[in-house]
C-alpha cells in the first residue's frame, strides 16, 4: 500500500495587517519589512476566530476536494504551535468534532514551521502500514496570538491562516509519496521559544510581567542555520531519488523570508517559475505556511494532477524537513 496526496484546502483570515499598519505601531518602515523579509502584508483572525475554526474551513475544503465524507476520515493530525488550549485538548480532537468525525484517533504535532511535512510522514507512516485509509493532516495557526505587538522584531513576520490534506492509500505507485526526510536538533531550542506557559514558566504575574508568553526569536542565527540546513537537504533529497531540480515544477519551501527562499532556490538553480512565493501576501504562518502555498497554487490552476512537488521547511525546534511528492489530487475545473 502507497500513501498519495490526495487533496489540498485553506484559509485565510479576512483582516489585513499591511506593513503601513505596522509602521504605526512600532519604529520600522515598510522599505525595512519588503527589504529584509519580502513580506509586504499578513492576515490575522478575528479574536474570536481560534486556530480550530480556521482548521476546520481549511479540512471541509480539503475533503470535499478528495470526494470524501467525513465519515471516511480515519485520523486527524493537527500540526500548530498556537493550539487553541495549551496543552490540552489537543486541537485535533477540537477540530474532529467541530466538523462531525467521530470516534476516530486525533493528536497534535509540536514541530513549529515543519508541523505540516512532520504530519505528512506521520500519514505516510500509517497508510503504508495499513492502519489508516484517509488521514486528514493539518497545519493551522493563530500566530497573533503569541506574538508581541511592540516587539518590531518579531510582529512584522507573522501571519495567521489554515491549511489541510487529505493523505489516502493507494495501489497507484504512480500517485504515491516518493520521500520525506524530517530531521531535529535540540541543541538550537533557545532559537525560537514561546517561554510560558509550560512546565518551566508556569502561568504567573511574572510571566505576564516580562512578556515570556510571546514569541522570541534569533532571528539572525537563525537564518544563517536555515539557509545552510535546507539547501544541504533539499540537495539530499534530489540526489537520494535521482530527481534533478530542473524537473521539479513547483518548489514550495517555508514562507519564511524572501531572502531564504531565494538563497536555496538559487543554490537549487530554480527559475522563478518554479519557486512558489506566497510570503509577500501571508507572512510567516508558521506549520500553516506550505499548504497554504499549496493551496494558491492549486486554486490558480497552476497545480495540476501528477505534477512534482519539492516542499522544504525550517522552524522552531530545531525541526527541519523536506518532501518529494506528486500531486494526486483533481485537477481544479
Ligand atoms: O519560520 C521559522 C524560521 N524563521 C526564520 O527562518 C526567520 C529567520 N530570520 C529572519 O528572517 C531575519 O533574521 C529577520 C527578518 C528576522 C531579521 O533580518 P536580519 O537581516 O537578520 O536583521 P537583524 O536581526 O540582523 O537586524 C538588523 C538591524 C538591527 O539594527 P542594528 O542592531 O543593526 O542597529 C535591528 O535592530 O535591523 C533592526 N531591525 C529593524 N529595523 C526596522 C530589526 N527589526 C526591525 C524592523 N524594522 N522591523
Amino acid at each position: 500500500m502507497y500513501a498519495k496526496f490526495h487533496s489540498i484546502g485553506a484559509y485565510v483570515p479576512s483582516k489585513v495587517l499591511s506593513n503601513a499598519d505596522l509602521e504605526k505601531m512600532v519604529d520600522t518602515t515598510d522599505e525595512w519589512i519588503i527589504k529584509r523579509t519580502g513580506i509586504k502584508e499578513r492576515h490575522i483572525a478575528q479574536s474570536d476566530e481560534v486556530t480550530s475554526d480556521m482548521a476546520v474551513k481549511a479540512s471541509i475544503l480539503a475533503i470535499q476536494r478528495a470526494g470524501l465524507d467525513v465519515s471516511d476520515i480515519d485520523l486527524v493530525v493537527c500540526a500548530t504551535v498556537t493550539p487553541d488550549y495549551f496543552n490540552m485538548p489537543a486541537t485535533a480532537c477540537i477540530i474532529s468534532d467541530k466538523i462531525g468525525i467521530k470516534n476516530v484517533q486525533a493528536f497534535d504535532i509540536s514541530a513549529a514551521c515543519s508541523g505540516f511535512i512532520y504530519a505528512l510522514s506521520v500519514a505516510k507512516a500509517f497508510v503504508e502500514s495499513g492502519m489508516k485509509k484517509h488521514v486528514l493532516i493539518i497545519g493551522a495557526e493563530k500566530f497573533s496570538s503569541i506574538v508581541d505587538y511592540t516587539d518590531r522584531t518579531i510582529c512584522i513576520l507573522f501571519g495567521d491562516g489554515a491549511g489541510a490534506a487529505v493523505i489516502s492509500a493507494t495501489e497507484d505507485k504512480n500517485e504515491a509519496l516518493i520521500d520525506i526526510h524530517a530531521s531535529a536538533d535540540g541543541s538550537y531550542s533557545d532559537f525560537l521559544v514561546t517561554p510560558a506557559p509550560g512546565a518551566v514558566h508556569p502561568a504567573s504575574q511574572e510571566v505576564l510581567d516580562k512578556g515570556l508568553n510571546f514569541v522570541q526569536m534569533k532571528g539572525n542565527e537563525t537564518f544563517k542555520l536555515a539557509v545552510k540546513t535546507l539547501t544541504k537537504d533539499v540537495k539530499d533529497i534530489l540526489a537520494k531519488n535521482n530527481i534533478e531540480s530542473k524537473d521539479i515544477p513547483h518548489f514550495i519551501p517555508h514562507q519564511a523570508n524572501y531572502r531564504i527562499i531565494k538563497a536555496v532556490g538559487d543554490a537549487l538553480k530554480m527559475t522563478k517559475e518554479q519557486v512558489v512565493l506566497t510570503v509577500g501576501k501571508y507572512g510567516n504562518t508558521s506549520a500553516a505556511s506550505i499548504p497554504m502555498a499549496i493551496n494558491d497554487i492549486y486554486e490558480s490552476g497552476r497545480l495540476k494532477k501528477g505534477d512534482l512537488m519539492l516542499l522544504d521547511t525550517f522552524g522552531g525546534g530545531l525541526t527541519w524537513a523536506s518532501a518529494l511528492l506528486p500531486f494526486a489530487g483533481e485537477t481544479i475545473e
